[in-house]
Formats: C-alpha cells, sequence, structure tokens
C-alpha cells in the first residue's frame, strides 16, 4: 500500500531561528499557533526549522542560541507540551531525504517564480542553490507529516502553494495519482494585520525596529517612548486612526479600553488633564508589561537548570514522535518510486 491514510486533520508550522522574537511574530504567529492547540489537541506540530536558518545564518554559536530562544518563548508564551509537538527540524533525517525526492518531481520554473527568492536576489544577494530550494525544504516540511493545515502569514501563502503542485506532481508522476502525499492548506490568521514596528514600518528584525515579547520596567518604557509620532502638540486632539501607538494597544486593549482611549485621542485630554503621546506610550509600556507577565515569570523558571532540562526532553520526545510519522510518510514514498 502506497496510498496515505484519509487525512486528519493536522497542523503544522516551521519557525525560523533567526533571532530574539519580537511582538511582531507574536501577534503574527505565535499567539495563533499555541491557540491552535486548543482546536488540535494532540494535532498540532511545530519545529524549529534550523536547516532552513542555514540559508542565512552561518555561525555555530548563533545558530544555537536562537534554536533555544525560540523552544524557549513558545513554551513560556504556553505551548502545551501535554497537546502539542516541537522538535527540531534537524532532528528529523527523513526530512532532506524528502527534500531530494521532490526535488526531482519540481521544475526549476516553478521555483524560479517564488516571490520570496525573487525579492531577495533584487535585494542583491548571491543566492545559494539552497536558499533556491528552500521551497522544497519547506514542503517536505510540511508533507513528511500528512499534514492539512499549515498557519502561515501572507508572505509564506506562495510556498504552500508551491508544496501543493508538488503533491500533484508526485503522486502523479510517482503513483498514477494515488494519494502518497496529502495536500496541505494555508491557514492564515485574517485578524492579524501589520504589526508596526517603532519606526512605523512592519516589525521586523531586519529593520531594527522590533520591541522583544520580554522587555519590561524602564527598557520597555524607552523603547515604546521611540514610537514614531506627529508632531501635535500636548493638549490637541490627536489623530486616532492612524497612530502607530494605537495600532499597538489595539493588539492589547478590549473594544471598551479602546473607546476609552478614542476618547482622550479625540479631546487631547484625559480627565480634565491634558494627554499626549507621552501618556499613550506609558499606557502601552504597561498593556505589554502586563500581557507577558505570566510568561516572563515562566521564562525566568524554563531558565534554570532544571527548565532546561525540561525544554531539552520536551524536543527530544518531541522529534521521536514526528520522525515515526515521517518515517510511515518515507516509507510509502520510497515504494512509489521504487526505491523499495
Ligand atoms: N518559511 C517559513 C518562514 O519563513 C518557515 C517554515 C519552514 C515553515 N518550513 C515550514 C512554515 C513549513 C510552515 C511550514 O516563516
Amino acid at each position: 500500500m502506497t496510498a496515505a491514510p484519509a487525512a486528519t486533520p493536522r497542523v503544522l508550522s516551521g519557525i525560523q531561528p533567526n533571532g530574539a522574537l519580537h511582538l511582531g511574530n507574536y501577534f503574527g504567529a505565535i499567539r495563533q499557533h499555541i491557540n491552535l492547540q486548543d482546536t488540535y489537541p494532540g494535532q498540532a506540530l511545530y519545529f524549529i526549522a534550523d536547516y532552513h536558518a542555514l540559508t542565512t545564518i552561518h555561525d555555530a554559536e548563533t545558530l544555537r542560541g536562537h534554536v533555544f530562544d525560540v523552544a524557549l518563548t513558545y513554551l513560556a508564551l504556553g505551548l502545551d507540551p501535554a497537546r502539542t509537538l516541537l522538535f527540531r527540524q534537524s532532528d528529523i533525517p527523513e526530512i532532506p531525504e524528502l527534500t531530494w525526492l521532490l526535488a526531482t518531481v519540481t521544475g526549476m520554473g516553478l521555483l524560479e517564480r517564488a516571490h520570496a527568492y525573487k525579492d531577495k536576489v533584487a535585494n542583491g544577494i548571491n543566492p545559494s542553490v539552497g536558499l533556491f530550494v528552500y521551497p522544497i525544504l519547506m514542503a517536505a516540511d510540511i508533507l513528511a507529516y500528512d499534514a492539512t493545515l499549515v498557519p502561515v502569514g501572507k508572505d509564506q501563502v506562495q510556498h504552500i502553494e508551491m508544496a501543493q503542485d508538488m503533491v500533484t506532481h508526485f503522486n502523479e508522476g510517482y503513483a498514477h495519482g494515488a494519494p502518497v502525499l496529502v495536500r496541505p492548506e494555508p491557514l492564515v490568521n485574517p485578524k492579524v494585520a501589520v504589526v508596526p514596528g517603532i519606526d512605523g514600518r512592519k516589525m521586523s528584525k531586519s529593520y531594527i525596529n522590533t520591541l522583544p515579547i520580554f522587555e519590561t520596567g524602564k527598557k520597555l518604557r524607552k523603547l515604546v517612548g521611540q514610537i514614531v509620532t506627529d508632531s501635535t502638540e500636548l493638549g490637541q486632539p490627536l489623530p486616532f486612526a492612524t497612530c502607530n501607538v494605537v495600532a499597538l494597544l489595539r493588539l492589547l486593549c478590549d473594544d471598551a479600553e479602546l473607546a476609552q482611549i478614542e476618547s482622550w485621542y479625540a479631546a487631547g485630554s484625559r480627565d480634565g488633564a491634558p494627554f499626549g503621546y507621552g501618556h499613550a506610550k506609558l499606557l502601552l509600556a504597561d498593556k505589554i508589561d502586563a500581557h507577558f507577565a505570566v510568561a516572563r515569570a515562566r521564562r525566568e523558571r524554563l531558565l534554570t537548570a532544571e527548565g532546561r532540562a525540561e525544554i531539552d526532553a520536551f524536543l527530544t520526545r518531541s522529534a521521536e514522535a514526528a520522525r515515526k510519522l515521517a518515517a510511515q510518510t518515507l516509507d510509502r514514498c520510497r515504494r512509489a518510486c521504487g526505491l523499495r
């Protein structure tokens, strides 16, 4: 039998270990990943894309640090080891093997059309073969576990579509259309607006405009204080709809709180006293501080020797469970290809 079993809904996503995670990552992806453990208990799989990271990071200590940081951050923010898996991509040797099999059914033209690749080349980088075949590695990540749903940002949807093409080409090319590989669907969270960074552009490590998730106290207030606003004078009405501070407050406040803040913006005053951007920023810093208080405490505990051992054990146990799934898929693929 080379056909895949009837697909169970299974969520899978990969996280690139490429630097300290920030509020853009949290509201854009991490929060959704963690919520999916309630919707798909036992069927939410996440991995740290360390092979992918090698397309940009060539420093061993840096990579190790970033990989640990992803695991630490996810667990601190509430990823539940009882209901999810979190593993290192490189712990699954079936992934590079499936990458090769998929490469034999993937046209150069398909990869040449990848926006992410074209953007990087347009920005002047000298692409490695690894960067070029990145979408095949990503397809292998998804297909190895028969994942049906892939929560990703809009920028990654094309990569999922490419994985869909690879499924078709593999099943047609090697198995006369039998469903050896399962077709995944992207799961784009429509509610997530772009999270602005302190300069007002999309929050991104490459723009050096991020607010780290676990910053607190004075340092956090200092960073928040740098958020770009216009030059409305203290006491004057402030533009609510276009304000970067508000864009961030929206992610942390409920409707009633927002309505109240909107009234202070419209009046340029609160309870008879002038209200300006400085006050709005203090509010925002307090909101961030409070929102992540529990996660910060969990993080501190995970940083102890005992906590670190728990992280390691979770990664190892997850990799074992994930490998079982990948091995079954690879067995079907090898048979379909005639390698077995
Ligand atoms: N390319 C994704 C990103 O940059 C990370 C990733 C790698 C991924 N493999 C994946 C995401 C598989 C979803 C599924 O964000």
